[in-house]
């Protein structure tokens, strides 16, 4: 039985209640199933105070919906904050490799973000992802024929752990050699932002922190003298020209590089992960991608819903507000559960049920909403659609391998499987060259 403590008060001085007092991500019951938590906090208190999390937590999809699309009162200045401060010692880690905090477009307000926006924006042409396409699939049937006529795999780490990297990089100009020493730097940049490290580990984590900030300065100093022809180096080369030169210092192009190369993957691992666990514990739904490719497309869309990636954002109150009639102070954090918002039976009717055909799996949060909404998008849907699509037509018999629990890694406001591990009979492959 949680010990709840009567004397706990949210900043408006309000007892917390057991719901708030209990809501914690770092918790072994939350990592093991948000989605209950959500459904009792929707049910009973849509709007908790957490002191876990030092939060208001907003968990219906019209309240989220409010706040999203209020940008003035709700600022976006405090997403890529330290959960925990690093300690004293893991500071100087920082300090020693120069490491400069500072915006880096996703936690920018106006009139800032916009002009930032706008230059991110080239690097999500048509063009650009007309040309990842035939990329993506190639690299998704390479990594395919790795394990095809094994009969078992890993679908985290043997399948989508290094193609969102790959995609990633190919717009920041990284070369392929690189794919594995900065896939594992972002993984330690999740865990020291946006998890709940011991100062131990926190400076250990810092360590590796300024090698990737170390990494991401020389990377943009080389392009700098050096062009290519990736979306990093065009904007290093806009960088130069007067026009721009008072919204893009060379600082600012090292903390974009740096979060281009953990957003630009990381969330679609875990995307991809989390449909792979959706539609393998849904395998009716597996099967109806398996007879009609034509529903992938809405199948990754309605996997993000049913599993978000990010099922949790973060913002801050400029001014004293109200959300959902519950007084939120200026200076509050404010914790939005996107994946929350998307299992609102208010608005999607079913919504624990995953549905491949479900007519407006778009409306989920899971890419936010209004002027921060993903800008990678479009690439993270394209990657998640031919994974499947290459999974569903090669292995269509493919299943979860029995007793398996997943694991995620204990961050705030992101959530992918570590591993899937599957099975199947090769000799039953569909495509002939398959088989063994
Ligand atoms: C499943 C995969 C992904 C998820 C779940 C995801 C999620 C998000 C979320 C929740 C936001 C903030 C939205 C807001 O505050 O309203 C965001 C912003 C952003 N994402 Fe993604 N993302 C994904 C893939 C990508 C990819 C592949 C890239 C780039 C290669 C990318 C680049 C960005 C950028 C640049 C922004 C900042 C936009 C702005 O502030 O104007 N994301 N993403």
């Amino acid at each position: 039985m949680e010990q709840v403590s009567p004397e706990v008060v949210s900043p408006t001085g309000c007892p917390v209640s057991a719901l708030g007092q209990s809501f914690d991500p770092f918790t072994d019951r939350f990592q093991a199933d948000p989605y209950a938590i959500f459904e009792e906090a929707r049910r009973d208190e849509p709007v908790l105070y957490s002191p876990g999390t030092g939060a208001f937590v907003v968990t219906r999809y019209d309240d989220v919906a409010a706040v999203m699309k209020d940008p003035e009162t709700f600022s976006a200045s405090n997403v890529v904050d330290f959960v925990v401060p690093p300690c004293a010692a893991a500071m100087e880690k920082l300090m020693a490799a120069r490491f400069v905090p500072g915006p880096v477009t996703v936690n920018e307000d106006d009139p800032e973000h916009r002009p930032h926006r706008d230059v991110l924006r080239r690097a999500f042409s048509k063009e650009r992802l007309a040309e990842l396409e035939p990329m993506i699939r190639g690299w998704v049937a390479d990594y395919v024929d790795k394990f095809v006529k094994k009969g078992e795999a890993d679908l985290v780490l043997d399948y989508m752990w290094e193609i969102p990297a790959l995609a990633a990089f190919y717009l920041i100009g990284v070369p392929d050699s690189e794919v594995a020493r900065v896939k594992q730097f972002a993984v330690q940049r999740a865990e020291l932002n946006f998890g709940r490290p011991s100062e131990e580990r926190q400076v250990q984590l810092a360590e590796e922190f300024g090698e990737f900030w170390e990494w991401c300065m020389w990377h943009v100093d080389t392009l700098w003298e050096n062009p290519n022809s990736s979306f990093m180096s065009e904007m290093i080369e806009l960088a130069k020209e007067p026009e721009y030169s008072e919204i893009l210092d060379r600082t600012y192009i090292y903390r974009m590089c740096m979060n281009l190369l953990f957003a630009g993957h990381e969330t679609t691992t875990n995307g991809a992960g989390n449909a792979f666990v959706g539609l393998l514990t849904n395998i009716d739904q597996w099967q109806r991608l398996v007879d009609d490719p034509s529903l992938t497309k809405n199948a990754a869309d309605e996997t993000l819903r049913y599993l978000s990636a990010a099922p949790m954002w973060r913002r801050r109150a400029t001014r004293d507000t109200e959300i959902g009639g519950v007084k939120i102070p200026a200076e509050s954090q404010v914790l939005v559960a996107f994946g929350s918002a998307n299992r609102d039976e208010a608005h999607f009717p079913n919504a624990d049920q995953l549905d491949v055909s479900r007519e407006d799996a778009r409306q989920h949060f899971t890419f936010g909403w209004g002027r921060h909404k993903c800008l990678g998008q479009g690439l993270a849907r394209m990657e998640i659609s031919i994974a499947i699509e290459e999974l569903t037509r090669r292995l269509p018999h493919m299943r979860l391998v029995e007793g398996q629990t997943f694991d995620y890694a204990p961050t705030i406001i992101f959530r992918g499987p570590k591993h899937i591990m599957v099975e199947w009979d090769p000799t039953q492959n569909p495509v002939s060259a398959d088989r063994p």
